[in-house]
């Protein structure tokens, strides 16, 4: 085994654990708590806040998944017709739903970022909603099938 092997996976693993331990935290954690701010303009500045950060620290490790993905199935030759190269695909295409996912979201909160600096609460409000209600969660539940085909690439 090259011993640069153990960065690449490290990255692949630490990059899967920064991206969807983030979404769980803020579904889970944050999101609830900020449903204790009464004042509309209040809660809406901090969602918006947080969502902005959340959403800037995952890019790079977004990215580091599919590099670091791309260069493990090279190197272990998962490629031509065989079950674990379909898996491959399967994880790439796990990759690119939530990377699509993920472009939704942080558009819908540029959406919101306008309408709350236009003072227009009801669209700021309504452009928010299914990031918690769906997307968040969508991604989430894709994160996790993604670890799982993970696993059963090393061979379980
Ligand atoms: C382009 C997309 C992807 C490709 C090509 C890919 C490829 C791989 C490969 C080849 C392995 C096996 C490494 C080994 O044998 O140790 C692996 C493991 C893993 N993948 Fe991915 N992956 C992709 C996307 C993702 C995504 C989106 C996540 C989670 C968000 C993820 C999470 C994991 C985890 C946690 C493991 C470690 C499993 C273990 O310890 O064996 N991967 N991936």
């Amino acid at each position: 085994m090259e011993g640069y092997l153990i960065y690449i996976i490290f990255f692949h693993i630490l990059g899967a654990i920064i991206w969807i331990g983030g979404m769980v935290v803020i579904r889970l954690a944050v999101h609830p708590a900020l449903q204790n701010i009464g004042d509309d303009h209040i809660r809406i500045a901090r969602t918006l806040e947080v969502t902005g950060r959340l959403f800037m620290v995952v890019l790079p490790f977004i990215i580091i998944l599919l590099a670091t993905g791309l260069y493990l199935a090279h190197l272990f030759g998962f490629r031509g017709h065989t079950k674990l190269s379909t898996i491959v695909h399967v994880k790439e295409s796990i990759w690119l739903l939530m990377t699509l996912n993920y472009g939704l979201m942080v558009w819908l909160r540029f959406k919101a970022q306008d309408a709350y600096l236009k003072s227009n609460i009801m669209v700021a409000k309504k452009m928010l909603a299914p990031i918690s209600k769906y997307l968040l969660p969508l991604n989430i539940f894709l994160g996790m099938l993604a670890i799982f085909f993970g696993l059963v690439l090393r061979g379980f």
